[in-house]
């Protein structure tokens, strides 16, 4: 007790894994606790141990006491005097307390801590839970004012897709293996599970697709079903409902029928039969999640069967048991896909395939659509297809796993990016039709089933979550704005900084302002004008490949030559996408004239030479946009050294860690596509930076022992484009250099390579004095998908800061080489104060 004392009149805050994310109920100042009054007891009008109300009792006597250091007492009884009282409103009626609470709609709530009692009142169990985190998260951020209010969800669809395998491996994941499979079968402690339930009603999820689209058809065994029933008991109490991605191919590859057909009477039979079954595990079952007819997976049109025969079969299967079948329109044929044709265009796949099924799909099938045509890119056009699924219902996919946007590596936040798509009006048959509150709020149509959200959230076992600390914002982020699309996203983020690191202003100001720079950072050093990521698009989708995104069978193209650059969408002369949008948007993407610039390449074939709104041509634009970017990005280290102090030191350091790795980063990125277009175009850089590093020492000029130089490839991962690799695999090899700058203080940067399967170790010597050693073990440290090549993915940096220097020093690299890691070499940097390069 005494050492925490010491501890607090430090200011030092104990060591934080993550865990608790924004759950913490950490204790508030003693000056400001003083100011809350909290009532003493808690009532929850619900007393069995697995209700959502019976929860939330818990979950806020757990929460005051941490937030107040107050303990209440729980009953479940009515009392005279000031109470906590939370139940639905059926609950209170019964209880005879007379509330008077406007229309609340499935899940709301109404939330009132007028007078000495707080009324917590949910239309439903799950929404009275929802009351009690918003009590919880407002005594959290110490906002004691008086609130009587009523709110309601924009959709009745909030889920999550885990892209979870059965063997335990995540599709996409960068936070570690799964926390609901291993060894091909369901989790037997399911105590992850129950914590990610409790994290997800705080931000009112309230249904989850376990298992990964790229389904197996394993999940539907015996074993299986039990172990969905142990799952779906855990998150049960906290109004969580979970469901399932089904494989189309299922009764053949795992019935043992001799066809999928879904007209087929033996397919029907059997999928109604599986299905009973699995309502016999789950009662509760949320429903399916359907992949047909996508990268490589079965469906329907093997069979000449529409996409609305497939859906609907699922449909007709779950409806007796009130389940919905989530059917995504991700589907495009990724093998016919042939770039010498001008006309073709994967962006063109969903509305070709939906457009006239609209009044096929019974009512509890919803169309589930990636947020643009393509894959979750860094600035995508929304989708059209929302504007043809009149009567179906429809949800939108969103990311918040950063698959193309730094895979936890890179700090991203994501809501002002959804935002961008969210509040995109349509303009359907001329009147307002904004995707997030009139689309998916299924108020601008008439629609037949229910609407919403679905986030593929690649939550693994790391305690972080999601592998690193800041994207919770993401995942925070996304609950609240599939609630409410119209919030504000710097107000989500200042409620997440104050919730996971406490009250402080300076705290709040840094994360906020750093948070907020971020994507258009990762936009301007990775691809611009909407061009799409420029990562490699046929590998693990983090560093850069520009080469790569064309002449692939995937259809993400940039139709880049020494010319010109981007893909013409235009209906008068090239896809014809633009025409997919109703009539004004349409109009407003068919004319280069009216597209905003930063979609300019999503829709026009333009020579690099065009000139931009914004007054520069389309390659000054990069260059400029890349040197910028990185810049940015270089900022975030510094900006969070300063938090040093404030934040305890686990989370710091952990955070240290990745923004110091992302400044890195962020310059492989700069320089890769910087080079790759100058080599293209041919076009000089106004200012003259490309390809000129003034202040690096490129490996293959040092002096080398046991190193020699080797070509890479692409050849714009490397500066200089070359770099050096030891000889024979285990030998300890150096480069050396004189330096020739003048003396003062600098930056030492060295880049270097680093795989997986292997841990090179590394040594930096000044003057034979050791300035620091590392491994190269980012496998270990940072969760992005590795690879074996020296590559974009593997290119990274590492900066030891303020070192002082003068003219003589010799600077030298020991290095021993490990398993596949030849101990790679790029360059070595001296920045003065001030100089990112
Ligand atoms: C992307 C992603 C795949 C995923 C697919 C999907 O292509 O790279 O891993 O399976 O999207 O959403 O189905």
């Amino acid at each position: 007790m005494r050492g925490l004392w010491f501890l607090a009149i430090l200011g030092l805050v104990a060591a934080e894994d993550g865990l608790n994310a924004w759950l913490r109920y950490a204790r508030l100042p003693c000056n400001i606790v003083k100011q809350a009054a909290v009532p003493p007891n808690i009532v929850a009008l619900n007393a069995t141990k697995i209700s959502p109300i019976y929860v939330a009792s818990q979950e806020l006597q757990k929460g005051i006491k941490g937030i107040l250091g107050k303990s209440l007492n729980v009953t479940h009884e009515t009392s005279e005097g000031p109470s906590i009282v939370v139940g639905t409103i059926a609950a209170f009626t019964d209880s005879g307390i007379s509330i008077e609470t406007p229309e609340l709609e499935e899940d709301g709530f109404w939330l009132s801590t007028k007078g000495d009692t707080v009324e917590i009142v949910g239309q439903n169990e799950r929404g009275a839970l929802y009351g009690a985190f918003e009590y919880l998260s407002m005594l959290a951020q110490a906002n004691f004012t008086e609130v009587a209010y009523a709110t309601n969800p924009s959709a009745a669809i909030r889920w999550i897709n885990q892209w979870d395998n059965m063997d335990g491996t995540i599709e996409r994941g960068y936070a570690g293996l799964s926390i609901f499979f291993k060894d091909n079968a369901l989790v037997s402690n399911v105590t992850r599970v129950a914590e990610y339930a409790r994290l997800l009603a705080s931000i009112r999820v309230n249904g989850i697709i376990i298992n990964n689209v790229n389904a197996n058809a394993m999940i539907l065994s015996d074993t299986n079903m039990a172990g969905l029933a142990k799952v779906a008991d855990a998150m049960r109490p906290w109004g969580v409902k979970i469901g399932i991605s089904l494989n189309f191919a299922s009764p053949q590859t795992f019935g043992g029928l001799n066809t999928f057909d879904p007209l087929d009477k033996s397919v029907i039979a059997w999928w109604t039969g599986i299905t009973d079954k699995l309502y016999k595990h789950v009662p509760d079952l949320a429903g399916f999640l359907v992949k047909a007819n996508s990268e490589g997976q079965p469906g329907p049109l093997t069979y000449n069967r529409t996409l609305s025969d497939g859906a609907n079969l699922f449909a007709k299967a779950v409806k007796p048991h009130g389940g919905i079948v989530m059917f995504r329109a991700f589907v495009y044929d990724y093998q016919n896909l042939n770039e010498s044709n001008w006309k073709a265009d994967r962006a063109n796949a969903a509305v070709d395939f939906f457009r006239d099924l609209d009044d096929k799909f019974d009512d509890n099938v919803v169309v589930q659509v990636k947020y643009g045509p393509i894959d979750f890119q860094v600035r995508e056009a929304p989708s059209p297809l929302f504007a043809h699924l009149k009567q179906t219902a429809s949800a939108i996919e969103l990311q918040v796993t950063q698959e193309y946007l730094g895979q936890q590596c890179h700090l991203v936040y994501l809501p002002p990016l959804w935002k961008e798509i969210l509040n995109f009006d349509l303009r359907i048959d001329g009147e307002k039709s904004v995707i997030g509150s009139d689309i998916l709020s299924g108020k601008r149509f008439n629609k037949k089933g229910l609407t919403g959200y679905a986030a593929v959230v690649n939550v693994g076992q790391n305690a972080t979550w999601l592998g690193t600390h800041l994207a919770m914002s993401n995942l925070y982020g996304y609950g609240r704005l599939a609630w409410d699309p119209t919030v504000d996203e710097v107000a989500i983020l200042e409620d997440w900084t104050r919730l996971t690191f406490g009250l402080d202003d300076t705290i709040r100001e840094t994360i906020t302002r750093m948070s907020m720079e971020s994507w258009p950072a990762y936009e301007n050093y990775t691809g611009n004008l909407g061009i799409q990521t420029l990562t490699d698009i046929t590998g693990p989708h983090f560093g850069p490949n520009p080469q790569s995104m064309d002449n692939n069978p995937w259809g993400q193209w940039t139709r880049a030559d020494a010319f010109s650059i981007g893909m013409d969408r235009t209906v008068k002369n090239g896809t014809g996408y633009a025409g997919q949008y109703p009539a004004e948007v349409a109009a407003m993407f068919e004319d280069i004239e009216t597209t905003p610039d930063d979609l300019l390449l999503w829709f026009h074939h333009v020579p690099y030479t065009h000139v931009l709104k914004n007054g520069k041509t389309v390659i000054q634009h990069f260059y400029d946009a890349h040197y910028a970017g990185a810049e940015t990005a270089a900022t975030f280290s510094v900006q969070w050294a300063k938090l040093q102090g404030l934040i305890d030191q686990q989370r710091f350091d952990e955070m240290a860690f990745r923004l110091t790795y992302q400044a890195g980063h962020a310059i492989v990125w700069r320089d890769a596509i910087n080079e790759f277009y100058h080599n293209l175009s041919g076009i000089a850089d106004a200012q003259d930076r490309v390809g000129k590093h003034p202040w690096r020492v490129e490996a293959e000029s040092m002096t080398l022992r046991g190193y020699r130089v080797t070509a890479v490839n692409p050849f714009e991962v490397a500066s200089g484009l070359r770099i050096v690799q030891s000889v024979g695999n285990s030998s300890s090899a150096s480069v050396s250099v004189t330096l020739n700058y003048t003396a003062g203080t600098y930056d030492l940067a060295v880049a270097y390579y680093d795989l997986y399967e292997g841990k090179a170790s590394y040594e930096l010597f000044l003057n034979d004095k050791s300035i620091g050693s590392w491994v190269g073990d980012n496998e270990d440290r940072l969760g992005f998908t590795l690879t074996r090549g020296i590559d974009g993915h593997s290119a990274t940096r590492i900066t030891f800061k303020g070192v002082e220097i003068k003219e003589g020093d010799v600077v030298r690299v020991d290095a021993k080489a490990n398993g596949r890691e030849t101990a790679p070499l790029d360059y070595i940097a001296v920045l003065p104060p001030g100089v990112v390069d």
